[in-house]
Protein backbone atom coordinates (compact mmCIF):
# COMPACT_ATOMS: atom_id res chain seq x y z
CA UNK A 1 0.00 0.00 0.00
CA UNK A 2 0.74 3.51 -0.94
CA UNK A 3 2.80 5.60 2.00
CA UNK A 4 3.41 8.55 -0.11
CA UNK A 5 4.95 11.77 1.13
CA UNK A 6 5.23 9.98 5.08
CA UNK A 7 7.24 6.88 3.90
CA UNK A 8 11.04 6.67 5.07
CA UNK A 9 10.63 9.70 7.51
CA UNK A 10 13.95 11.26 8.22
CA UNK A 11 15.45 10.69 11.54
CA UNK A 12 15.26 13.76 13.83
CA UNK A 13 13.80 11.67 16.94
CA UNK A 14 10.04 13.05 16.62
CA UNK A 15 7.98 11.39 13.83
CA UNK A 16 5.31 14.46 13.98
CA UNK A 17 8.12 16.71 13.04
CA UNK A 18 9.51 14.76 10.73
CA UNK A 19 5.98 14.66 8.91
CA UNK A 20 5.51 18.30 9.68
CA UNK A 21 8.73 19.52 8.19
CA UNK A 22 8.91 17.53 5.12
CA UNK A 23 5.39 18.11 4.03
CA UNK A 24 6.28 21.90 4.63
CA UNK A 25 9.26 21.49 2.27
CA UNK A 26 7.35 19.72 -0.26
CA UNK A 27 4.82 22.71 -0.71
CA UNK A 28 7.54 24.67 -1.56
CA UNK A 29 7.91 23.22 -4.46
CA UNK A 30 4.40 24.45 -5.49
CA UNK A 31 2.49 21.02 -5.22
CA UNK A 32 -1.14 20.94 -4.29
CA UNK A 33 -2.04 19.72 -0.82
CA UNK A 34 -4.25 16.75 -2.48
CA UNK A 35 -1.18 15.36 -4.92
CA UNK A 36 0.72 15.46 -1.89
CA UNK A 37 -1.53 13.18 -0.05
CA UNK A 38 -1.48 10.49 -2.74
CA UNK A 39 1.07 7.79 -3.98
CA UNK A 40 4.16 9.28 -5.30
CA UNK A 41 6.18 7.68 -7.97
CA UNK A 42 10.04 8.23 -8.20
CA UNK A 43 11.26 8.64 -11.71
CA UNK A 44 15.23 8.09 -11.97
CA UNK A 45 16.43 10.35 -14.82
CA UNK A 46 19.72 9.64 -16.23
CA UNK A 47 20.17 12.61 -19.02
CA UNK A 48 23.74 13.65 -19.07
CA UNK A 49 25.49 15.88 -21.77
CA UNK A 50 28.30 13.06 -21.49
CA UNK A 51 25.57 10.19 -22.76
CA UNK A 52 24.25 10.55 -26.45
CA UNK A 53 22.35 7.52 -25.72
CA UNK A 54 19.93 9.31 -23.39
CA UNK A 55 19.27 12.65 -25.33
CA UNK A 56 15.75 12.06 -25.20
CA UNK A 57 15.32 11.93 -21.60
CA UNK A 58 13.79 15.30 -21.15
CA UNK A 59 10.68 14.26 -23.32
CA UNK A 60 10.60 10.65 -21.61
CA UNK A 61 10.60 12.32 -18.33
CA UNK A 62 7.75 14.26 -19.17
CA UNK A 63 5.41 11.15 -20.62
CA UNK A 64 6.17 9.19 -17.35
CA UNK A 65 5.05 12.12 -15.48
CA UNK A 66 1.86 12.58 -17.95
CA UNK A 67 1.26 8.79 -16.90
CA UNK A 68 1.58 9.33 -13.40
CA UNK A 69 -0.44 12.44 -13.04
CA UNK A 70 -3.24 11.34 -15.21
CA UNK A 71 -3.37 7.97 -13.07
CA UNK A 72 -3.80 10.28 -9.69
CA UNK A 73 -0.20 10.27 -8.75
CA UNK A 74 2.78 12.48 -7.65
CA UNK A 75 5.93 11.62 -9.83
CA UNK A 76 8.82 12.93 -8.59
CA UNK A 77 11.73 12.82 -10.81
CA UNK A 78 15.43 12.38 -9.32
CA UNK A 79 19.11 12.05 -11.17
CA UNK A 80 20.83 9.47 -10.65
CA UNK A 81 24.51 8.44 -12.18
CA UNK A 82 24.56 8.51 -15.96
CA UNK A 83 27.37 6.05 -18.08
CA UNK A 84 27.52 6.97 -21.68
CA UNK A 85 29.87 4.09 -22.71
CA UNK A 86 32.16 5.89 -25.13
CA UNK A 87 32.87 8.92 -22.44
CA UNK A 88 33.89 7.00 -19.32
CA UNK A 89 37.56 5.90 -18.38
CA UNK A 90 39.10 3.41 -17.78
CA UNK A 91 35.91 1.93 -18.84
CA UNK A 92 32.07 1.88 -18.21
CA UNK A 93 32.17 -1.12 -16.52
CA UNK A 94 34.02 -0.36 -13.72
CA UNK A 95 30.85 2.26 -12.62
CA UNK A 96 28.20 -0.40 -13.14
CA UNK A 97 28.24 -1.26 -9.77
CA UNK A 98 28.24 2.35 -8.81
CA UNK A 99 25.29 3.25 -10.12
CA UNK A 100 23.35 0.26 -8.90
CA UNK A 101 25.03 1.50 -5.85
CA UNK A 102 23.39 4.65 -6.20
CA UNK A 103 19.65 3.91 -7.94
CA UNK A 104 19.45 1.29 -5.00
CA UNK A 105 20.20 3.67 -2.63
CA UNK A 106 18.31 6.86 -3.80
CA UNK A 107 14.89 4.57 -4.21
CA UNK A 108 15.27 3.12 -1.09
CA UNK A 109 15.95 6.59 1.03
CA UNK A 110 13.51 8.81 -0.67
CA UNK A 111 9.83 8.68 0.04
CA UNK A 112 8.15 7.12 -2.98
CA UNK A 113 5.53 3.82 -3.67
CA UNK A 114 6.94 2.72 -6.58
CA UNK A 115 9.34 3.68 -9.43
CA UNK A 116 10.19 4.22 -13.23
CA UNK A 117 13.68 3.30 -13.77
CA UNK A 118 15.11 5.12 -17.15
CA UNK A 119 17.97 3.67 -18.69
CA UNK A 120 19.65 2.85 -21.60
CA UNK A 121 23.36 2.42 -22.99
CA UNK A 122 24.56 -0.24 -22.33
CA UNK A 123 25.94 -0.39 -18.51
CA UNK A 124 22.42 1.72 -17.48
CA UNK A 125 19.41 -0.73 -17.34
CA UNK A 126 21.67 -3.48 -15.47
CA UNK A 127 22.66 -1.02 -13.25
CA UNK A 128 18.94 0.31 -12.73
CA UNK A 129 17.70 -3.53 -12.82
CA UNK A 130 20.54 -4.85 -9.96
CA UNK A 131 19.24 -1.71 -7.62
CA UNK A 132 16.03 -1.74 -8.01
CA UNK A 133 15.88 -5.89 -6.86
CA UNK A 134 18.26 -4.62 -3.90
CA UNK A 135 15.61 -2.43 -3.06
CA UNK A 136 12.37 -4.89 -3.76
CA UNK A 137 10.10 -1.52 -3.77
CA UNK A 138 8.01 -1.92 -7.27
CA UNK A 139 9.87 -0.62 -10.16
CA UNK A 140 9.25 -0.33 -14.03
CA UNK A 141 12.33 -0.28 -16.39
CA UNK A 142 11.66 1.90 -19.34
CA UNK A 143 14.22 1.95 -21.83
CA UNK A 144 15.40 5.09 -23.87
CA UNK A 145 14.94 2.82 -27.43
CA UNK A 146 17.59 2.35 -30.11
CA UNK A 147 18.75 4.73 -32.71
CA UNK A 148 17.35 4.95 -36.35
CA UNK A 149 20.09 4.29 -39.26
CA UNK A 150 21.95 6.89 -41.00
CA UNK A 151 23.48 6.76 -44.66
CA UNK A 152 26.33 7.41 -46.40
CA UNK A 153 26.39 7.41 -50.15
CA UNK A 154 23.77 5.13 -50.64
CA UNK A 155 24.74 2.60 -47.52
CA UNK A 156 22.45 2.55 -44.47
CA UNK A 157 24.84 2.52 -41.03
CA UNK A 158 24.11 2.04 -38.09
CA UNK A 159 25.72 2.31 -34.65
CA UNK A 160 28.27 -0.04 -33.96
CA UNK A 161 28.93 -3.01 -36.06
CA UNK A 162 29.19 -0.56 -39.03
CA UNK A 163 31.69 1.84 -36.66
CA UNK A 164 33.92 -1.84 -36.57
CA UNK A 165 33.45 -2.94 -40.07
CA UNK A 166 34.40 -0.10 -41.43
CA UNK A 167 37.06 1.02 -39.19
CA UNK A 168 38.31 -3.00 -39.87
CA UNK A 169 38.06 -2.07 -43.54
CA UNK A 170 40.45 1.44 -43.12
CA UNK A 171 42.85 -0.38 -40.99
CA UNK A 172 42.99 -2.82 -44.14
CA UNK A 173 43.24 0.23 -46.72
CA UNK A 174 40.54 -0.67 -48.55
CA UNK A 175 38.89 2.83 -47.57
CA UNK A 176 40.65 6.52 -47.36
CA UNK A 177 41.03 8.47 -44.30
CA UNK A 178 38.55 10.96 -46.28
CA UNK A 179 35.80 8.01 -46.52
CA UNK A 180 35.98 7.43 -42.59
CA UNK A 181 35.30 11.06 -41.63
CA UNK A 182 32.05 10.92 -43.99
CA UNK A 183 31.25 7.65 -42.27
CA UNK A 184 32.25 8.93 -38.81
CA UNK A 185 29.21 11.87 -39.36
CA UNK A 186 26.60 8.91 -40.34
CA UNK A 187 27.18 6.26 -38.09
CA UNK A 188 24.80 7.46 -34.90
CA UNK A 189 22.74 10.02 -36.34
CA UNK A 190 19.55 10.00 -33.53
CA UNK A 191 19.07 10.02 -30.12
CA UNK A 192 19.00 6.32 -28.41
CA UNK A 193 21.40 3.76 -28.02
CA UNK A 194 23.30 1.42 -30.80
CA UNK A 195 21.53 0.63 -33.73
CA UNK A 196 21.96 -3.03 -33.68
CA UNK A 197 21.35 -6.35 -31.53
CA UNK A 198 24.27 -4.93 -29.14
CA UNK A 199 24.03 -5.05 -25.02
CA UNK A 200 22.20 -2.14 -24.71
CA UNK A 201 19.22 -3.61 -27.14
CA UNK A 202 19.75 -7.27 -25.51
CA UNK A 203 19.53 -5.87 -22.35
CA UNK A 204 16.34 -3.97 -23.45
CA UNK A 205 14.59 -7.61 -24.77
CA UNK A 206 16.05 -9.07 -21.49
CA UNK A 207 14.15 -6.39 -19.25
CA UNK A 208 10.55 -7.22 -21.01
CA UNK A 209 10.96 -10.96 -20.77
CA UNK A 210 11.98 -10.65 -17.20
CA UNK A 211 8.99 -9.15 -16.79
CA UNK A 212 10.18 -5.43 -15.56
CA UNK A 213 9.70 -3.33 -18.84
CA UNK A 214 6.24 -3.14 -20.16
CA UNK A 215 5.36 -5.67 -23.40
CA UNK A 216 6.40 -4.08 -26.50
CA UNK A 217 8.45 -1.57 -25.55
CA UNK A 218 11.82 -2.87 -25.97
CA UNK A 219 12.57 -2.06 -29.47
CA UNK A 220 10.40 1.45 -30.24
CA UNK A 221 12.75 3.56 -31.76
CA UNK A 222 13.87 6.22 -29.47
CA UNK A 223 12.77 8.71 -32.05
CA UNK A 224 9.27 7.21 -32.76
CA UNK A 225 5.65 8.61 -31.41
CA UNK A 226 5.31 4.84 -29.63
CA UNK A 227 8.39 5.71 -27.26
CA UNK A 228 6.39 8.31 -25.70
CA UNK A 229 3.90 6.25 -25.48
CA UNK A 230 5.43 3.53 -23.78
CA UNK A 231 7.02 5.98 -21.24
CA UNK A 232 3.05 7.39 -20.58
CA UNK A 233 2.10 3.51 -19.90
CA UNK A 234 4.75 2.90 -17.70
CA UNK A 235 3.93 6.05 -15.38
CA UNK A 236 0.44 4.90 -15.23
CA UNK A 237 1.40 1.32 -14.77
CA UNK A 238 3.74 1.98 -11.46
CA UNK A 239 0.61 4.09 -10.19
CA UNK A 240 -1.27 1.07 -10.36
CA UNK A 241 2.26 -1.12 -8.54
CA UNK A 242 1.63 1.86 -5.50
CA UNK A 243 -2.25 0.35 -5.48
CA UNK A 244 -1.34 -3.53 -5.72
CA UNK A 245 2.40 -3.71 -5.21
CA UNK A 246 4.57 -6.69 -6.85
CA UNK A 247 8.33 -6.00 -6.13
CA UNK A 248 11.06 -6.77 -8.10
CA UNK A 249 11.93 -9.87 -6.51
CA UNK A 250 8.59 -11.67 -7.60
CA UNK A 251 9.68 -10.53 -10.88
CA UNK A 252 13.29 -11.74 -10.79
CA UNK A 253 13.13 -15.23 -10.26
CA UNK A 254 14.88 -18.38 -11.42
CA UNK A 255 12.27 -18.90 -14.04
CA UNK A 256 12.42 -15.73 -15.54
CA UNK A 257 15.99 -15.37 -15.81
CA UNK A 258 15.89 -18.94 -17.38
CA UNK A 259 13.20 -17.11 -20.12
CA UNK A 260 15.92 -14.13 -20.15
CA UNK A 261 18.61 -16.69 -21.17
CA UNK A 262 16.24 -18.47 -23.92
CA UNK A 263 16.07 -14.78 -25.35
CA UNK A 264 19.16 -13.63 -25.14
CA UNK A 265 20.30 -16.99 -27.31
CA UNK A 266 17.29 -16.28 -29.61
CA UNK A 267 17.92 -12.80 -30.48
CA UNK A 268 21.87 -13.61 -31.02
CA UNK A 269 22.52 -11.08 -28.08
CA UNK A 270 25.46 -9.88 -26.72
CA UNK A 271 27.92 -11.77 -24.58
CA UNK A 272 28.03 -8.81 -22.20
CA UNK A 273 24.35 -9.40 -21.22
CA UNK A 274 25.51 -13.10 -19.65
CA UNK A 275 27.56 -11.11 -17.15
CA UNK A 276 24.85 -8.59 -16.41
CA UNK A 277 22.06 -11.43 -16.30
CA UNK A 278 24.24 -12.61 -14.11
CA UNK A 279 24.72 -9.86 -11.57
CA UNK A 280 20.69 -8.71 -11.85
CA UNK A 281 19.85 -12.16 -11.12
CA UNK A 282 22.68 -12.79 -7.90
CA UNK A 283 21.07 -9.46 -6.29
CA UNK A 284 17.86 -11.89 -6.09
CA UNK A 285 19.92 -14.79 -4.71
CA UNK A 286 19.80 -16.82 -8.31
CA UNK A 287 22.61 -18.27 -9.73
CA UNK A 288 23.07 -19.14 -13.95
CA UNK A 289 25.15 -22.22 -14.32
CA UNK A 290 27.79 -22.82 -17.97
CA UNK A 291 25.96 -26.05 -18.41
CA UNK A 292 22.40 -24.51 -17.75
CA UNK A 293 23.62 -22.26 -19.95
CA UNK A 294 25.29 -24.73 -22.75
CA UNK A 295 21.54 -26.94 -22.25
CA UNK A 296 19.36 -23.63 -23.38
CA UNK A 297 21.98 -22.72 -26.23
CA UNK A 298 21.70 -25.81 -27.68
CA UNK A 299 18.09 -25.91 -27.54
CA UNK A 300 16.88 -22.50 -28.26
CA UNK A 301 17.83 -21.53 -31.83
CA UNK A 302 18.75 -17.92 -33.33
CA UNK A 303 15.40 -16.42 -34.46
CA UNK A 304 16.06 -12.97 -35.46
CA UNK A 305 18.16 -11.58 -38.52
CA UNK A 306 19.70 -8.93 -37.25
CA UNK A 307 23.22 -7.19 -36.69
CA UNK A 308 26.28 -7.97 -35.76
CA UNK A 309 24.68 -11.44 -36.44
CA UNK A 310 22.75 -11.05 -39.50
CA UNK A 311 21.41 -8.58 -41.47
CA UNK A 312 18.75 -5.98 -40.15
CA UNK A 313 18.50 -3.30 -37.31
CA UNK A 314 16.97 -2.56 -34.45
CA UNK A 315 14.06 -0.40 -36.43
CA UNK A 316 13.82 -3.15 -38.63
CA UNK A 317 13.41 -5.37 -35.41
CA UNK A 318 10.41 -3.06 -34.17
CA UNK A 319 8.87 -3.47 -37.46
CA UNK A 320 8.75 -7.07 -37.84
CA UNK A 321 7.04 -7.46 -34.34
CA UNK A 322 10.07 -7.03 -31.89
CA UNK A 323 10.08 -8.89 -29.09
CA UNK A 324 6.42 -10.22 -28.95
CA UNK A 325 7.07 -11.55 -32.08
CA UNK A 326 9.81 -13.63 -30.62
CA UNK A 327 8.39 -14.22 -27.20
CA UNK A 328 5.12 -15.89 -28.89
CA UNK A 329 7.71 -18.17 -31.06
CA UNK A 330 9.38 -19.28 -28.05
CA UNK A 331 6.54 -20.03 -26.49
CA UNK A 332 6.98 -23.63 -25.85
CA UNK A 333 10.48 -23.53 -24.70
CA UNK A 334 9.51 -20.72 -21.90
CA UNK A 335 8.40 -20.87 -18.40
CA UNK A 336 4.83 -19.26 -18.74
CA UNK A 337 3.95 -18.47 -15.09
CA UNK A 338 6.22 -16.01 -14.24
CA UNK A 339 4.47 -12.74 -13.66
CA UNK A 340 5.18 -8.88 -14.85
CA UNK A 341 5.04 -6.05 -13.17
CA UNK A 342 1.13 -5.77 -14.63
CA UNK A 343 0.48 -8.65 -12.33
CA UNK A 344 -0.08 -10.65 -15.60
CA UNK A 345 1.91 -14.10 -16.43
CA UNK A 346 3.94 -14.81 -19.47
CA UNK A 347 0.86 -16.87 -20.55
CA UNK A 348 -1.95 -14.45 -20.32
CA UNK A 349 1.18 -11.69 -22.00
CA UNK A 350 1.49 -14.16 -24.49
CA UNK A 351 -2.26 -14.40 -25.16
CA UNK A 352 -2.72 -11.65 -26.95
CA UNK A 353 -2.46 -12.19 -30.69
CA UNK A 354 -0.10 -10.09 -33.06
CA UNK A 355 -1.43 -8.83 -35.97
CA UNK A 356 1.94 -9.02 -38.36
CA UNK A 357 5.42 -10.28 -38.07
CA UNK A 358 7.73 -9.85 -40.79
CA UNK A 359 9.27 -13.18 -41.05
CA UNK A 360 12.30 -12.13 -43.00
CA UNK A 361 13.57 -10.56 -39.89
CA UNK A 362 11.84 -12.58 -37.19
CA UNK A 363 12.30 -16.48 -37.92
CA UNK A 364 9.77 -18.99 -36.89
CA UNK A 365 11.08 -22.07 -34.87
CA UNK A 366 10.66 -24.23 -37.65
CA UNK A 367 12.56 -22.09 -40.09
CA UNK A 368 15.26 -20.31 -37.49
CA UNK A 369 17.96 -18.29 -38.51
CA UNK A 370 20.33 -21.08 -37.02
CA UNK A 371 19.00 -24.19 -35.08
CA UNK A 372 21.26 -22.88 -31.90
CA UNK A 373 21.90 -20.13 -29.60
CA UNK A 374 23.95 -17.77 -30.09
CA UNK A 375 26.70 -17.86 -27.27
CA UNK A 376 27.96 -20.90 -25.91
CA UNK A 377 29.90 -21.46 -22.08
CA UNK A 378 33.64 -23.34 -22.20
CA UNK A 379 35.57 -24.46 -19.40
CA UNK A 380 38.83 -26.22 -19.39
CA UNK A 381 42.84 -26.27 -18.32
CA UNK A 382 42.84 -22.29 -19.48
CA UNK A 383 39.58 -21.31 -18.14
CA UNK A 384 38.32 -23.51 -15.20
CA UNK A 385 35.72 -21.14 -14.17
CA UNK A 386 34.22 -20.80 -17.72
CA UNK A 387 34.43 -18.30 -20.70
CA UNK A 388 32.27 -17.19 -23.69
CA UNK A 389 32.00 -17.51 -27.10
CA UNK A 390 29.54 -15.86 -29.53
CA UNK A 391 29.21 -18.48 -31.96
CA UNK A 392 26.63 -17.27 -33.67
CA UNK A 393 29.55 -14.49 -34.87
CA UNK A 394 32.33 -16.25 -35.10
CA UNK A 395 33.63 -18.37 -38.24
CA UNK A 396 32.86 -22.05 -38.24
CA UNK A 397 36.45 -22.69 -39.51
CA UNK A 398 37.98 -21.62 -36.40
CA UNK A 399 35.60 -23.74 -34.15
CA UNK A 400 37.86 -26.77 -33.65
CA UNK A 401 41.77 -25.39 -33.89
CA UNK A 402 44.83 -25.93 -32.24
CA UNK A 403 47.02 -23.12 -32.97
CA UNK A 404 49.81 -21.49 -31.29
CA UNK A 405 49.76 -18.77 -28.76
CA UNK A 406 50.61 -14.97 -29.31
CA UNK A 407 51.08 -13.21 -26.00
CA UNK A 408 49.85 -9.51 -25.26
CA UNK A 409 50.73 -9.02 -21.50
CA UNK A 410 47.82 -5.98 -20.94
CA UNK A 411 46.24 -3.66 -23.46
CA UNK A 412 49.57 -0.98 -23.75
CA UNK A 413 51.26 -4.12 -24.73
CA UNK A 414 49.07 -4.66 -27.02
CA UNK A 415 48.79 -1.05 -28.63
CA UNK A 416 52.24 -0.94 -28.99
CA UNK A 417 53.10 -4.40 -30.62
CA UNK A 418 50.10 -5.67 -32.66
CA UNK A 419 50.79 -3.57 -36.20
CA UNK A 420 54.50 -3.95 -35.69
CA UNK A 421 55.53 -5.51 -39.18
CA UNK A 422 58.15 -7.69 -37.17
CA UNK A 423 55.51 -9.06 -35.16
CA UNK A 424 55.62 -13.03 -35.40
CA UNK A 425 52.26 -13.93 -36.11
CA UNK A 426 50.55 -15.74 -38.77
CA UNK A 427 46.87 -16.49 -39.56
CA UNK A 428 46.62 -19.79 -37.72
CA UNK A 429 48.16 -18.40 -34.13
CA UNK A 430 45.61 -17.83 -31.50
CA UNK A 431 46.18 -14.07 -29.97
CA UNK A 432 45.99 -14.05 -26.33
CA UNK A 433 45.73 -10.83 -24.18
CA UNK A 434 45.78 -10.57 -20.31
CA UNK A 435 45.27 -8.64 -17.70
CA UNK A 436 42.14 -6.96 -19.26
CA UNK A 437 40.01 -8.66 -16.42
CA UNK A 438 37.64 -7.12 -14.28
CA UNK A 439 40.06 -6.59 -11.14
CA UNK A 440 42.94 -5.77 -13.34
CA UNK A 441 42.02 -3.49 -16.21
CA UNK A 442 37.49 -2.81 -15.04
CA UNK A 443 37.39 -5.53 -18.18
CA UNK A 444 37.09 -3.33 -21.18
CA UNK A 445 35.66 -4.39 -24.54
CA UNK A 446 39.02 -5.18 -25.91
CA UNK A 447 38.79 -9.01 -26.50
CA UNK A 448 37.97 -7.74 -29.92
CA UNK A 449 41.72 -7.82 -30.80
CA UNK A 450 42.40 -6.34 -34.00
CA UNK A 451 43.54 -8.35 -36.51
CA UNK A 452 47.43 -7.66 -36.99
CA UNK A 453 47.77 -5.01 -39.57
CA UNK A 454 50.29 -7.24 -41.78
CA UNK A 455 47.64 -9.92 -41.65
CA UNK A 456 44.53 -7.77 -42.53
CA UNK A 457 46.28 -6.67 -45.65
CA UNK A 458 46.74 -10.08 -46.56
CA UNK A 459 43.05 -10.26 -46.35
CA UNK A 460 43.03 -12.03 -43.23
CA UNK A 461 39.32 -11.22 -41.57
CA UNK A 462 39.28 -13.61 -38.35
CA UNK A 463 41.39 -15.16 -36.02
CA UNK A 464 41.12 -17.05 -32.20
CA UNK A 465 41.69 -14.38 -29.80
CA UNK A 466 41.33 -15.02 -26.34
CA UNK A 467 40.83 -12.91 -23.34
CA UNK A 468 39.92 -12.28 -19.76
CA UNK A 469 38.08 -8.74 -21.39
CA UNK A 470 34.65 -8.25 -22.56
CA UNK A 471 33.74 -7.35 -26.47
CA UNK A 472 31.35 -5.14 -27.47
CA UNK A 473 27.97 -6.74 -28.55
CA UNK A 474 28.34 -5.24 -31.70
CA UNK A 475 31.57 -6.87 -32.54
CA UNK A 476 31.59 -10.20 -34.35
CA UNK A 477 34.97 -12.39 -34.86
CA UNK A 478 35.71 -16.06 -32.84
CA UNK A 479 36.43 -14.60 -30.05
CA UNK A 480 36.90 -16.30 -26.73
CA UNK A 481 36.29 -13.91 -23.98
CA UNK A 482 35.53 -13.34 -20.14
CA UNK A 483 38.72 -16.32 -19.61
CA UNK A 484 37.85 -16.64 -15.70
CA UNK A 485 39.80 -16.76 -13.40
CA UNK A 486 41.27 -13.77 -14.86
CA UNK A 487 45.34 -13.17 -15.18
CA UNK A 488 45.34 -10.89 -12.27
CA UNK A 489 44.03 -13.02 -9.88
CA UNK A 490 46.30 -15.97 -10.72
CA UNK A 491 44.53 -17.92 -13.69
CA UNK A 492 46.07 -20.25 -15.98
CA UNK A 493 45.57 -17.42 -18.82
CA UNK A 494 48.69 -15.54 -17.07
CA UNK A 495 50.76 -18.81 -17.23
CA UNK A 496 50.37 -18.05 -21.25
CA UNK A 497 53.61 -17.60 -22.99
CA UNK A 498 54.64 -17.23 -26.38
CA UNK A 499 54.85 -20.17 -29.07
CA UNK A 500 52.52 -22.42 -26.01
CA UNK A 501 49.72 -24.64 -28.15
CA UNK A 502 46.29 -23.43 -27.21
CA UNK A 503 43.23 -25.74 -28.26
CA UNK A 504 40.18 -24.61 -28.84
CA UNK A 505 37.03 -27.23 -29.44
CA UNK A 506 33.67 -25.73 -29.62
CA UNK A 507 31.80 -28.63 -30.25
CA UNK A 508 33.65 -30.19 -26.38
CA UNK A 509 32.93 -26.88 -25.38
CA UNK A 510 36.67 -26.93 -24.18
CA UNK A 511 39.22 -24.28 -24.60
CA UNK A 512 42.75 -25.52 -23.25
CA UNK A 513 46.34 -24.93 -22.78
CA UNK A 514 48.50 -27.65 -23.62
CA UNK A 515 50.97 -26.95 -21.49
CA UNK A 516 51.45 -29.58 -18.76
CA UNK A 517 49.97 -28.93 -15.05
CA UNK A 518 53.13 -29.03 -13.08
CA UNK A 519 54.49 -26.15 -15.31
CA UNK A 520 51.29 -24.29 -15.57
CA UNK A 521 51.78 -24.17 -11.78
CA UNK A 522 55.73 -23.57 -11.90
CA UNK A 523 54.88 -20.31 -13.95
CA UNK A 524 52.25 -19.23 -11.78
CA UNK A 525 53.97 -20.02 -8.19
CA UNK A 526 55.53 -16.57 -8.02
CA UNK A 527 52.36 -14.99 -9.46
CA UNK A 528 51.43 -11.60 -7.04
CA UNK A 529 48.28 -9.45 -6.79
CA UNK A 530 48.56 -5.81 -8.15
CA UNK A 531 48.32 -3.70 -4.95
CA UNK A 532 45.13 -2.12 -4.80
CA UNK A 533 44.58 1.58 -4.49
CA UNK A 534 44.73 3.24 -1.04
CA UNK A 535 41.64 5.51 -1.53
CA UNK A 536 38.17 5.98 -3.52
CA UNK A 537 35.73 4.37 -5.37
CA UNK A 538 38.88 2.53 -7.02
CA UNK A 539 39.38 1.15 -3.82
CA UNK A 540 36.33 -0.13 -2.88
CA UNK A 541 36.28 -1.65 -6.68
CA UNK A 542 39.48 -3.57 -6.88
CA UNK A 543 38.45 -4.61 -3.11
CA UNK A 544 35.32 -6.02 -3.98
CA UNK A 545 34.47 -7.00 -7.51
CA UNK A 546 33.86 -10.60 -8.22
CA UNK A 547 34.61 -12.50 -11.42
CA UNK A 548 33.06 -12.90 -14.49
CA UNK A 549 31.17 -16.02 -13.34
CA UNK A 550 29.06 -13.76 -10.71
CA UNK A 551 28.24 -10.88 -13.01
CA UNK A 552 31.21 -8.90 -12.06
CA UNK A 553 29.12 -7.92 -9.36
CA UNK A 554 30.39 -6.47 -5.46
CA UNK A 555 30.88 -9.12 -2.92
CA UNK A 556 28.93 -7.44 -0.74
CA UNK A 557 25.59 -6.57 -2.75
CA UNK A 558 24.80 -10.01 -4.03
CA UNK A 559 21.93 -11.34 -2.61
CA UNK A 560 21.65 -14.62 -0.65
FE1 LIG B 1 25.19 3.73 -25.71
FE2 LIG B 1 26.00 1.90 -27.68
S1 LIG B 1 27.05 3.67 -26.87
S2 LIG B 1 24.24 1.91 -26.41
Amino acid sequence: MSHGLFGGLTNYGDRDFARYLRRSFARSMGVSGPLLDGPIVGIAATGSDFNNCHRAMPELVDAVSRGVLAAGGLPRVFPTISLGEVFLNPTSMMFRNLMAMDTEEMIRAQPMDAVVLIGGCDKTVPAQLMGAVSANIPAVQLVTGPMSTGRYRGERLGACTDCRRFWGRYRAGEISAGEIGGIEGNLAVTAGTCAVMGTASTMASIAETLGMALPGTAAIPAVHSARLLAAEASGRAAMALTMNPITPRQVVTEKSVENALRVLMAVGGSTNAIIHLAAIAGRAGVTISLDRLNAISDETPVLVDLKPVGEGYMEDFFAAGGMGAVLRELKPLLHLDTLDVEGRTMEQRLDEPLDFVDRKVIHTLAAPVSAVGGLVALTGSLAPLGAILKRAAATESLFEIEGRAVVFENLEDLATRIDDPALDVMPSDVLVLKNAGPRAAAMPEAGYLPIPKKLAQQGVKDMVRISDARMSGTAFGTVVLHVTPESAVGGPLAAVRNGDRIRLSVKDRRIDLLVEADEVARRLSDHQLSPVPERGYAALYQRHVTQADRGCDFDFLMGR
